[in-house]
């Protein structure tokens, strides 16, 4: 399966793919960041899908469009979404469906939306976590293939608390990829 990978951040869960041994096909960014940097430098072939050049009104279906192109003109497969910053239309959901993964630093349900380890902090939870789930086009709705608990202690900042949640995250996302790919495989042999 031919995995292509979507950023905007720092890029740590996407250098611990590559740091597994994931084959990654692909990386896009919808900015510059040292999450681009890091495929370059793993040799991954990247490309940064600027989101200005799509006007002041930003064009979401032509920047979806665009993005969903170039995944299907590499032949991609599998997409998983780490720390990507562009909530994307529908189109893509229709033409890659059940086959776009992404990772949420909150135990789903609770504490959808951007700021999830803040919005914890401050709702005074002992307990949050992360969340591997199917991505559709409501966001941080799709179906749950993982989840895993992390504590949060006296003390803790968005920071220290985010970095713990990562730890997880970078693990947990990387072993739910190869089952999910296994899984696939398994059904696609079976037909
Ligand atoms: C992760 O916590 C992910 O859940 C969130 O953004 C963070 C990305 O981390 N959406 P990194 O850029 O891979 O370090």
């Amino acid at each position: 399966m031919r995995l292509a990978v979507l950023v905007s951040g720092t890029g740590t869960i996407l250098d611990a793919m590559a740091a597994d041994g994931l084959s990654i096909a692909l990386v896009i960014a919808d900015r510059p960041c040292p999450a681009f940097d890091r495929a370059i430098a793993h040799g991954i072939p990247a490309a940064v899908f600027r989101r200005e050049s799509f006007g002041d009104n930003f064009d979401r279906v032509g920047y979806t469009e665009k993005i969903t192109g170039e995944l299907e003109k590499q032949k991609i497969d599998l997409v998983a979404m780490a720390g990507f910053g562009t909530v994307l239309e529908k189109p893509i959901y229709g033409r890659f469906a059940g086959r776009i993964l992404n990772t949420h630093p909150s135990l789903l349900p609770a504490f959808p939306g951007w700021h999830p380890v803040e919005d914890a902090l401050v709702r005074g939870v002992r307990v949050t976590g992360c969340t591997i789930h199917v991505a559709e086009p409501e966001v941080d709705a799709g179906p749950i293939l993982a989840q895993e608990a992390v504590p949060v202690f006296l003390g803790d900042d968005v920071a220290t608390l985010h970095e713990r949640i990562k730890e997880v995250e970078r693990r947990l996302y990387v072993k739910t990829i190869r089952q999910f790919v296994e899984k696939s495989l398994a059904e696609e042999a079976a037909k």
